[in-house]
């Protein structure tokens, strides 16, 4: 008898690592997850220690391949999905980081961010990378790090040579993908996708871009080989003497936001999905057209199969909706997130009161580095249930700003807006995006899409799965959720979030 073989997928995220076993329907067969620390230096800097996310990689493998009893030979291919951005360097020569990885979220390089738009460097930015100029992407956290990453921590290096280890491609930069490829490979690789949130890819031409290497003084050396997606000649295999004792492909990479996107079998052009983490990430697929923005949105690669063109995206980042819940738990307004719904529902409306979460500043579609979080309309009467049903409202809110954007740049109607995400399992803020977006929300049976894609770009370049079409035909709806409010006083409160925003705008700059 033949043994039953699935896909395995690394899903490296913002808050902790899951290693998810799949099957030929797409099933989940096993799933492990371990969180890791977040560090924060100065108010606005977030780091994670690389190492520990390696760590905690193997563990989760380890440790889903244990639960479920499947050796590692019968995993026909692995593939990675990764918090995007999130920029790290390390030595070549003994694999060690030369300091913290810098999270996507972190602010430091926002002075450097404002030096680029007096430099008129803005347009060339969103002509070549698709991106906005902001502290989030991972050109200027490279270099931030080759400026002063603490060379004390290095082995074997003096002082003051990071730049020339880097140069020498001594010292290598990566995103997370990259990192977890090298680890797992022994290979220096990232993919596509990724390389398209580093705004010094050129999303056109498929390439590193001389220009933006030059602007922000990267070393071309230090930089990763890019790849597909889903790779037909795989980025490598585990090594037969690692963790693993077994020699597995890694075949497929996908940056987590895309990786939903694939997993949502999200294919043609005018397919949407946004996802609910950390943040939330809405992106339409555009076909091999890059869509440029008129209404703050990024145009981003949304995959590519190997010999095939890129596929592009217009994607809505907004960096604080989940961790807007989480904050709840950490000033001691909720003692777990399943309680807000509850807390919500307690109350009718939110009795005039609005939370805008813009602990990071503001992603698509304003782009404040300097906004702040602020909490509008609250009197004597205000308790913390309208408070935790403000938060709720806001992620429905700020899903709104960027599908309104996503409309007017692509044309598209939108009528039917597939999600995924943990926060999904929530019923109560599927029927409020719904609400607030006017459209029917479709939430699938497998709701761990992130993962799912890049077992998808993994297997199909294994051919564990034989074409897309198979993909299609595992996609199953869980439940759909169609608009009960109606629509003046949706728009109404829409109008108010707005003014809400406002007031957030630039606040960090007093
Ligand atoms: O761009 C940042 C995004 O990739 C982070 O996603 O799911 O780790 O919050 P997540």
């Amino acid at each position: 008898m033949t043994e039953t073989t699935y896909v395995g997928a690394v899903d490296q995220g913002t808050t902790g690592t899951r290693f998810i076993v799949f099957d030929h329907s797409g099933q989940v067969v096993a799933n492990a997850y371990e969180t890791h620390e977040q560090i924060y230096p100065e108010p606005g800097w977030v780091e994670h220690d690389p190492m520990e996310i390696w760590e905690n990689t193997k563990a989760v493998i380890t440790q889903a391949l244990g639960q479920a009893g499947i050796s590692p030979e019968q995993l026909e291919a692995i593939g990675v999905t990764n918090q995007r951005e999130t920029t790290l360097l390390w030595n070549a020569d003994s694999g060690k980081p030369v300091h913290n990885a810098i999270v996507w979220q972190d602010r430091r390089t926002t002075e450097r961010v404002e030096a680029l738009e007096e430099d008129g460097m803005v347009e060339t930015i969103r002509e070549k990378t698709g991106l906005e100029a902001d502290a989030y992407f991972s050109a200027t956290k490279a270099e931030w790090l080759l400026e002063n990453a603490d060379p004390i921590k290095m082995e074997r290096s003096r002082p003051d040579d990071i730049r020339d280890r880097a140069e020498r491609g001594d010292v290598l930069f990566g995103t997370i993908d990259s990192w977890l490829i090298y680890n797992l490979t022994g290979n220096h690789i990232t993919e596509v996708t990724n390389a398209s949130r580093t705004m010094l890819y050129n999303i056109h031409d498929l390439e590193w871009d001389d220009d933006l290497l030059s602007e922000f003084d990267i070393p071309r050396e230090m930089l990763p080989e890019v790849r597909p997606s889903s790779d037909d000649d795989t980025y490598g295999s585990t090594h037969p003497e690692g963790f693993l004792e077994a020699e597995i492909p890694v075949a497929g990479a996908l940056g987590d936001q895309q990786a939903a996107l694939f997993g949502q079998t999200c294919f043609d052009a005018g397919d949407a999905k946004n996802t609910y983490g950390t943040g939330s990430f809405f992106l339409m697929n555009t076909g091999n057209e890059a869509v440029e923005s008129d209404h703050g949105l990024l145009t981003t690669i949304g995959f590519q199969r190997s010999g095939e063109p890129a596929q592009y995206a217009l994607e809505g980042s907004i960096f604080i909706t989940g961790a807007a819940v989480e904050w709840l738990e950490d000033v001691s307004l909720i003692d777990n997130p399943a309680q807000t719904a509850e807390l919500a529902r307690s109350v009718d409306s939110t009795d005039g009161v609005y939370v805008v979460p813009a602990f990071t500043g503001l992603g698509a579609p304003h782009w404040d580095q300097r906004a702040r979080g602020t909490i509008v309309g609250m009197t004597r009467g205000t308790k913390k249930e309208h408070i935790v049903r403000a938060t709720l409202e806001s992620i429905a809110y700020q899903t709104r700003d960027v599908a309104e954007a996503m409309v007017a740049d692509s044309g598209i109607e939108m009528r039917s807006l597939k999600v995924d995400g943990g926060a999904v399992k929530n019923n109560y803020l599927c029927q409020l995006q719904s609400d607030i977006i006017g459209s029917e929300i479709v939430r699938p049976v497998v709701d761990e899409t992130t993962a799912l894609g890049s077992a998808y770009a993994a297997g199909l370049a294994v051919n564990y799965w034989d074409d897309v079409d198979s993909l299609r035909n595992n996609w199953q709806v869980d439940r759909e959720f169609d608009p009960e409010m109606d629509s003046d006083t949706a728009d109404a409160r829409y109008g108010r979030w707005q003014d809400a925003v406002d007031r957030s705008l630039g606040w960090a700059n007093d």
